[in-house]
């Protein structure tokens, strides 16, 4: 089969990995790629944002399968346009991306569902927010525009005022632009955060996957959100009660809510779930694979992702049965000095030639310069994943091998799984 592959990221190159050691791979375009997605298919030059350059490099190379790695295309209607041009496709529907791409839908989907979430309204205006946060007793609130904000969207105000100062930033000064004309405004949550992964087509909901990744830019939770500095895999708080429960009450009725809407969900379904005192509630629902989750829970895929993702773009993944193995796995993400603010790329990378048996350093931001030499192109530059018997393995393989990489300013977390090894820190 010829697959193509929309994305530029590390998990976009861990998805090429496990695709790459399918049977049923014969060729594989990625679009556009990086350094890392080079040595394992042909890059093309399409950006994500190019729906209509996807659909037409799709139909000019003869795909015979599209899957699609970050949100954006989604929202924009990439599935929906391969599927008119009768490409199969791994990924869901613009009506379906709602999940993902309208805060605001997804709670209303939650509530005609009875989901578990917090609490929320949204509001168009400023009189309209102001006025309901006002009659809220003081505490915190969670302020989030509605739309897609690249992961930066949400507020949690410790006050009524630090709430109303997020709304007038999101509907007044339109901080995230249209995303935020309208805000969802939301009761706040407290416990142990954590990602779940399916596979879903239609009501088919395949055996779950749960990562947990760590969004602020410095050791001990401090510092600015990013788009995540590390992940690790399985959680130290995860059982089969626990997942039996998150499939009854929230993965199988969203699936199922979906297709009763006319809204059927097809490709990873990723649920950001709180686990309260009163149980697990969703923060928010996404319709691709995190990044850099994805590099964690793929190094647990035992069943072909190529055939996992051709059955769910075919309606068939009823006949699959999706195995995640026992092992643990941690991503060390080393990100450009300055990362999430602004950065310097052009920057040569070395140690990336030798890597011990068990891990994989994935490339996120990274391309080729002309004399051949792997540069930094991007913030979060590469995701180093071990997998071994217990998280403190693969946790000690990571760390082993972030060190021997060197870029000028990297900076990386050091404090990664710790907690899941007993470590008194996050
Ligand atoms: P999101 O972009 O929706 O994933 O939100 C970013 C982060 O904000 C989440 O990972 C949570 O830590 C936090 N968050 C979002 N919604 C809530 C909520 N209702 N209560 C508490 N924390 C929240
Ligand atoms: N790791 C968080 C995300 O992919 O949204």
């Amino acid at each position: 089969m010829r697959v193509l592959l929309v994305g530029s990221g590390g998990r976009e190159h861990a998805m090429a990995d496990a695709l790459s050691k399918s049977p049923l791979l014969d060729q594989l375009l990625i679009a556009p790629g990086n350094a890392g997605t080079a040595e394992l298919g042909e890059n093309v030059p399409v950006a994500i944002g190019d729906v209509p350059g996807i659909v037409a490099l799709a139909q000019g190379r003869e795909v015979d399968l599209v899957i699609v790695g970050p949100e954006a295309p989604l929202a924009d209607g990439v599935a929906d346009d391969l599927h008119s041009a009768g490409i199969p496709v791994f990924g869901p529907t613009r009506s379906a991306a709602r999940i993902e791409s309208s805060k605001n839908w997804a709670k209303e989907l939650m509530a005609r569902h009875a989901i578990p979430t917090a609490g929320f309204a949204a509001f168009r205006t400023i009189e309209d927010s102001v006025s309901y946060i006002n009659a809220l007793p003081e505490g915190s609130v969670v302020v989030k525009a509605d739309g897609l904000a690249a992961g930066k969207g949400v507020i949690i105000a410790g006050t009524r005022k630090e709430a109303n100062e997020a709304v007038m930033k999101m509907i007044g000064d339109q901080l995230f632009g249209d995303a935020g004309s309208t805000v969802v405004i939301e009761e706040c949550m407290e416990g142990p955060e954590v990602s779940v992964f399916a596979f879903v087509d239609g009501a088919t909901v395949s055996n779950e996957v749960s990562a947990c990744d760590y969004k602020r830019a410095h050791d001990g939770d401090s510092g600015p959100n990013t788009g995540g500095m590390g992940a690790y895999t399985p959680p130290e708080f995860w059982t089969p009660e626990l997942a039996a429960t998150i499939r009854r009450e929230i993965l199988e009725p969203v699936a199922a809510g979906m297709v009763a809407e006319g809204a059927d969900f097809t490709g990873i379904l990723y649920a950001g779930l709180m686990l309260t005192e009163s149980g697990p509630r969703v923060i928010e629902f996404n319709c691709r694979f995190g990044d850099p989750e994805a590099q964690v829970v793929l190094a647990r895929l035992e069943t072909d992702l190529l055939e996992i993702a051709l059955a769910t773009a075919n309606g068939e993944l009823d006949d699959v049965d999706v195995h995640w193995n026992d092992q643990a796995a941690v991503c060390v993400v080393m990100a450009s000095g300055g990362y999430p603010g602004s950065y310097q790329t052009g920057v040569p990378i070395t140690g990336l030639s030798s890597t011990p048996d068990g891990v994989q350093v994935y490339h996120a931001g990274t391309s080729t310069a002309d004399d051949g030499t792997v540069i930094t192109a991007g913030g979060r530059v590469l995701d180093v994943v071990a997998n071994g018997a217990d998280i403190a393995k693969a946790r000690g393989t990571a760390y082993d091998t972030v060190s021997a990489i060197n870029f000028e300013g990297a900076e990386y977390r050091t404090d990664i799984a710790t907690r899941a090894v007993g470590s008194p820190t996050v």
